[in-house]
């Protein structure tokens, strides 16, 4: 394997190394050792770098990032987010000043995505830093060092990964990279036991946890065409490589409620990386993007070689971790309306940030002359798969839409699910959670504050 990137500005050129080598091992092999290690699985943002394509500049968790993932593009770790000469890049500056680090080794991550955020003017610092993990200096200080440097200029050398990228020169892979889904469609068909890599946000963890050898590998981040998102006809039609970011972004003033949930999937780094593809693909029962996908009533596009089929997106789950997939066949996108105002999503999780849901229930019904219409309501976490609640769907339609009309359908979905016990929940809190959602969907809809975020003292 061949890549090139630049490195803190300097071109590199690795060669030798396996594709599903991580960039925060390679870097800390190399004498990088700014970047630090705490999980090794996305989830503490230690080893936090700065990744810059033509696309503009993310913050994006090293750990779970493979080498061929990088080609082409610009790479700063914390020992380039300092200037040539030494200088502090304003964020250490206000980090030092704010006594923003104690034990320290959380502060190279924090001050990468306190960069990149300055960089981009994004100023939601509690977004940009729920992937950021501290034990000991708590997180007043480090907000304010962030606060304190807002309108403080952009560093001359933070700018110039965007110029260069737009120049490198990149050369070849030698790791399946395609450029476009055709090309991508033919070599899956002809290697169906091929491993895709979108994000790499669970493909990353089947090597650093689960220590696979993953043979053949395709990337597919640079496949353009499937990271289209296009409306039309009502529909919002968005590639299988689109990553929840930039979803978050498409959805944020057509479907504010779907973009509020999906502010607290993981975290900024992870949703730089992970795809709404990848999220489908993997089938996980709690994954947050096929419950509100399928309240929305989404129609799946697959496809194998030339052919390209579409489905419901609820009857691609057909049981755990078993989807309607044919060998050498892949996501290649999902479709769904780009308004419904009644949308809700209700995201349920120990941890209000950065975790994983106990719990997610999309609820989708339509009121026309006080009488239900039409509902579509779908839980993760209920089931092997995600599901619709049918049976509380139907004890809604036809309905008058009142308290005594949602009690039943609440009673109603005790016949829909079985739910598990596990680490996050137990199937009784899962259940009596769920029908609740159902009692808070009507009271939201009523127009009274049940977000955690909106109720006052
Ligand atoms: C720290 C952390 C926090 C997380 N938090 C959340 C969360 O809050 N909510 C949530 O829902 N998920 C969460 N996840 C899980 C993960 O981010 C999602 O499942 C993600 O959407 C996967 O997308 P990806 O592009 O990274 O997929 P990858 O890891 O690249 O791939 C996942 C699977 O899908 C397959 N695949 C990818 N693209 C395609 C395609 N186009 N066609 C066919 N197969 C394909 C891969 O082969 C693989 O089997 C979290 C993960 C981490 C590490
Ligand atoms: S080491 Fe924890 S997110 Fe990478
Ligand atoms: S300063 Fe010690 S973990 Fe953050």
């Amino acid at each position: 394997m061949a890549l090139a990137f630049l490195l803190n500005g300097t071109p590199v050129r690795v060669e030798g190394e396996p594709p599903t080598r991580t960039l925060l091992d390679w870097l800390r092999t190399s004498g990088l050792t700014g970047t630090k290690e705490g999980c090794n699985e996305g989830d503490c943002g230690a080893c936090t770098v700065m990744v810059t394509d033509a696309d503009g500049s993310r913050a994006l968790n090293a750990c779970i990032l493979f080498l061929p993932q990088l080609h082409g593009k610009a790479v700063r770790t914390v020992e380039g987010i300092s200037g040539p000469g030494g200088e502090m890049h304003p964020v250490q500056a206000a980090m030092v000043q704010h006594h923003g680090s104690q034990c320290g080794f959380c502060t190279p991550g924090f001050v990468v995505s306190m960069a990149v955020a300055h960089l981009n003017g994004d100023r939601a610092h509690d977004d940009a830093l729920a992937g950021n993990l501290c034990r000991c200096t708590g997180y007043a200080p480090i907000i304010r060092a962030a606060e304190a440097v807002e309108g403080s200029p952009v560093p001359a050398w933070m700018q110039a990964d965007r110029e260069a990228v737009r120049v490198l020169a990149a050369g070849e892979a030698g790791v399946f990279r395609p450029s476009g889904s055709d090309e991508l469609a033919a070599w899956y068909l002809a290697n169906p036991d091929a491993v895709l890599v979108a994000g790499a946000t669970d493909v990353g963890l089947w090597v650093t946890k689960q220590l696979r050898d993953l043979k053949p590998v395709a990337f597919l981040n640079g496949v353009r065409d499937l990271q289209a998102i296009e409306v039309q006809g009502g529909q919002l039609h968005v590639g299988a490589c689109v990553t929840i970011a930039s979803l978050r972004e498409a959805v944020a003033d057509r479907l504010p409620s779907f973009a509020e949930m999906l502010r607290r999937y993981a975290s900024a780094q992870v949703r730089n990386a992970a795809t709404i593809g990848g999220n489908i693909a993997n089938g996980s029962p709690i994954g947050d993007g096929p419950p509100v996908l399928i309240a929305l009533g989404a129609t799946l596009h697959l496809r194998r070689g030339d052919e390209i089929r579409s489905m419901a997106l609820e009857d691609f789950f057909l049981e755990y971790r078993k989807q309607d997939r044919r060998p050498g066949e892949f996501v290649a996108g999902v479709s769904f309306p780009e308004k419904a105002d009644a949308l809700r999503c209700y995201k349920i999780s120990k941890r209000f940030d950065q975790d994983i849901s106990a719990v997610c229930g999309c609820f989708n019904v339509t009121v026309e002359g006080g009488k239900v219409t039409s509902a579509r309501i779908a839980f993760g976490g209920m089931a092997g798969v995600p599901k619709r609640a049918s049976l509380c769907e139907a004890a809604l339609v036809g309905k008058a839409w009142t308290e005594a009309t949602v009690e039943a359908a609440a009673e109603a979905m005790a016949g829909d699910f079985t739910p598990m016990t596990d680490m996050r929940a137990s199937a009784g809190y899962r259940m009596l959670t769920a029908q609740n959602l159902m009692r808070r969907y009507f009271h939201d809809l009523n127009g009274t504050a049940v977000s955690v975020l909106e109720v006052a003292p």
